[in-house]
């Protein structure tokens, strides 16, 4: 009964959801606030004055979502709390909308990458992609990251010389949080002779930094972005990419090839509301950081080591970087889940010492910290 494709499939494993009790969960990089009141009251004026907009089809384009993106990008200046303004205007026709930017990066690989050459990720990123790539059959080329756990630029300009299909990393990257420079993604885009550069920012709000400004130079750079991380709206499922138009059409071609409304119209409405009220989630992800930041702080002065993070979340190990660590990820994960903190392990030589923790609200983090000291 089953296809012959199906045997074959290796399917994305999320952070846990478990029923059994409940958690402080710091596993999934889910925002530990809620929408803004802005955006709740925008919900529920939606449901109560336009429910009749239910029960017809959504637009398949989610026009006024997308003006309402490039609002924000336009007046944050790219990414929430940065103070420089982007070199150029974001137009809506620069935008692609779907359900959560897994779907978008899953649109994008069908769009970009061929079978017959290897696509280039670093050995360490978003674990979806190697999903996508054999979904897709579409054959990978890990870049091992330097002992450090930073992306190794130039061994990706080196692999550049042989034929390749594209270039695929989240900036920051994950699960280590550690951001590559502009100039850095630049020496890469000038190399990347054509192929799709496609640079996941989901997490670039906890971050300075976005490759939007190179978009004006390049035009095989592909950004994509969530709702799901410092904008709260992770249940709503709500991602975007942005880059040339012509891109952006191609990506509706294939969203039109699969699935036409991909984004509901409560979400349409929402989204925007968003948007709008973005200076709000500044504040939280500011917020976010300082928390990250001085949780860091106190992790790494009782023996532990802390990679460098730009994002809402921390790649951690006891003892030194090089070290075998005093207990294994895994230990941690289970001593930590028996506190009632759900935590991410990864198993595997490499990553298996460390767990990644979300950042949650300050009382959470204190929380997680007194249990850490007792581990
Ligand atoms: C790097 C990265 N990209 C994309 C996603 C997917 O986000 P969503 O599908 O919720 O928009 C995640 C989720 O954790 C992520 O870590």
């Amino acid at each position: 009964m089953l296809s012959q494709r199906i045997a074959h499939l290796h399917p994305y494993i999320p952070g846990e959801q478990p029923c059994d009790r409940e958690y402080i969960k710091l596993n999934a990089n889910e925002n530990p606030y809620p929408p803004s009141e802005k955006v709740l009251q925008s919900i529920k004026n939606f449901i109560e004055k336009s429910s009749m907009k239910m029960s017809l089809y959504p637009d398949p384009e989610s026009l006024e979502l997308k003006r309402a993106i490039a609002r924000m990008l336009n007046e944050s200046g790219g990414v929430l709390n940065t103070c420089e303004k982007l070199p150029f205007k974001i137009t809506e026709d620069m935008i692609f909308c779907g359900n959560g930017s897994d779907e978008v990066l899953s649109f994008i690989f069908y769009a970009f990458f061929d079978s017959d050459k290897p696509l280039l990720l670093p050995e360490y990123t978003y674990s979806f992609y190697p999903v996508y790539g054999e979904y897709y059959g579409i054959p990978l080329k890990k870049i091992p990251l330097k002992p450090d756990w930073t992306v190794d630029t130039q061994a990706i300009i080196s692999a550049f010389k042989n034929p390749f299909s594209g270039f695929i990393c989240a900036n920051p990257n994950a699960p280590t949080g550690i951001a590559l420079s502009l100039a850095e993604l630049e020496s890469i885009l000038q190399q990347a002779r054509g192929r799709a550069v496609v640079i996941d920012e989901a997490y670039a709000d906890f971050s300075h930094t976005t490759a939007l400004p190179l978009l004006e130079k390049y035009e095989n750079l592909i950004i994509v972005r969530t709702f799901s991380k410092a904008l709260s709206f992770a249940g709503m499922r709500l991602g975007y990419c942005i880059a040339r138009p012509e891109a952006a059409a191609a990506l509706t071609k294939v969203k039109n090839s699969f699935n036409h409304f991909p984004v509901d119209a409560l979400t349409q409405h929402a989204g925007a509301a968003v948007c709008a009220d973005w200076k709000t989630y500044a504040e939280n992800t500011a917020l976010i950081v300082r928390t990250r930041n001085s949780f860091s702080e106190e992790l790494r002065s009782t023996g532990w080591t802390v990679l460098p993070s730009s994002t809402n979340f921390i790649m951690v190990k006891k003892g030194g970087l090089t070290e075998k660590p005093a207990l294994s990820g895994k230990t941690v994960y289970e001593k930590l889940k028996t506190h009632g903190f759900l935590v991410r392990y990864f198993d595997g030589p490499a990553t298996g010492d460390f767990v990644r923790i979300t950042i949650g609200t300050a009382a959470q983090m204190k929380m997680l910290a007194d249990t850490i000291k007792k581990l």
